[in-house]
């Protein structure tokens, strides 16, 4: 009888190793993977400490700090230098981390300081039309704006709403409109809707040109495959930066450690 409590027990233990390995496996946050393979890499968290330090707290009204408040233009220039000069395999897995839960797309949502550089002063997001009057009167913002709109417009009957090789040149234009004045970011956590801060809900009679220019971001299936397909690829891409020792704590082994543990259990049940 001792003999096969015993095994019993055995076996339910090795059946719970099992199934904690196997929650382990669909568990990973692409976005946390992002984060880490940039901390590893010198340059990227070098340019991603110095946003992150330009970009804490809110952004103040009138631009200037006010009590813990963000200088915004700061914050934005910090956030351009890291997608200038930082490692696009990097940076672009950072932005564009694929997530299947709430708590990773809520933290991709958080990547890029949206308090400082996206949302706010006030409550209410302005009409689309100021940030767009504003972008096109700026040097800086009028020719990223032009490229986005070439790069990642829609193409009826294409597949992915774009030609396929279009996809990089797309997420490219789209990173380079991080730290503008029409800066986008993720709008929440249940979804992976991209647009700047703003609507088109008060832009009188010029709402049509209002909602072509956020339809550029919110329903845009090339940008969308172009994110997609780039996903697709980020496991390998982030494979090759990082470390393989340093974090093979959660998910590395478990492939080769299943047939044996799964032995294991059979044995100690015969
Ligand atoms: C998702 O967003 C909602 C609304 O902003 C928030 O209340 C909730 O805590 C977020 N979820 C996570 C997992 O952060």
């Amino acid at each position: 009888m001792a003999c096969c409590l015993e095994s019993a027990l055995l076996f339910l233990l090795l059946l719970l190793l099992l199934l904690l390995e196997s929650a382990c496996s669909t568990d990973g946050n692409r976005c946390v993977d992002a984060a880490e393979a940039c901390t590893a890499d010198e340059q990227c968290q070098q340019l991603r400490s110095e946003y992150v330090a330009r970009c804490l707290g809110r952004a103040a009204p009138g631009g200037w700090p006010g009590s813990g408040g963000c200088v915004r233009s700061r914050c934005r220039r910090a956030l351009r230098r890291f997608f200038a000069r930082g490692p696009p395999a990097l940076t672009h897995a950072l932005l564009f981390c694929g997530c299947e839960g709430p708590a990773c797309a809520e933290r991709r949502r958080q990547t890029f300081a949206p308090a400082c550089a996206f949302s706010g002063p006030g409550p209410a997001p302005p009409s689309c039309l100021k940030p767009l009057d504003r972008c096109e009167r700026s040097r800086l913002c009028r020719p990223r704006l032009l490229a986005f709109q070439a790069s990642c417009a829609p193409v009826p009957g294409s597949r992915d709403g774009c030609p396929e090789e279009r996809g990089p040149r797309c997420l490219r234009a789209y990173a380079g409109l991080v730290g503008t004045v029409v800066t986008p970011n993720y709008l929440d956590n249940v979804s992976a809707r991209v647009a700047p801060w703003c609507g088109c809900e008060a832009s009188g009679n010029r709402r049509e040109e209002c909602e072509a220019f956020r339809k550029l971001f919110t329903r845009n299936p090339c940008l969308d495959g172009a994110i997609q397909a780039f996903n697709s690829f980020q496991p390998s891409i982030l494979q090759d930066q990082r470390n393989p020792y340093q974090n093979a704590g959660c998910c590395f082994p478990k492939v080769s450690s299943i047939p044996i543990l799964t032995a294991l259990a059979l044995q100690a049940l015969l």
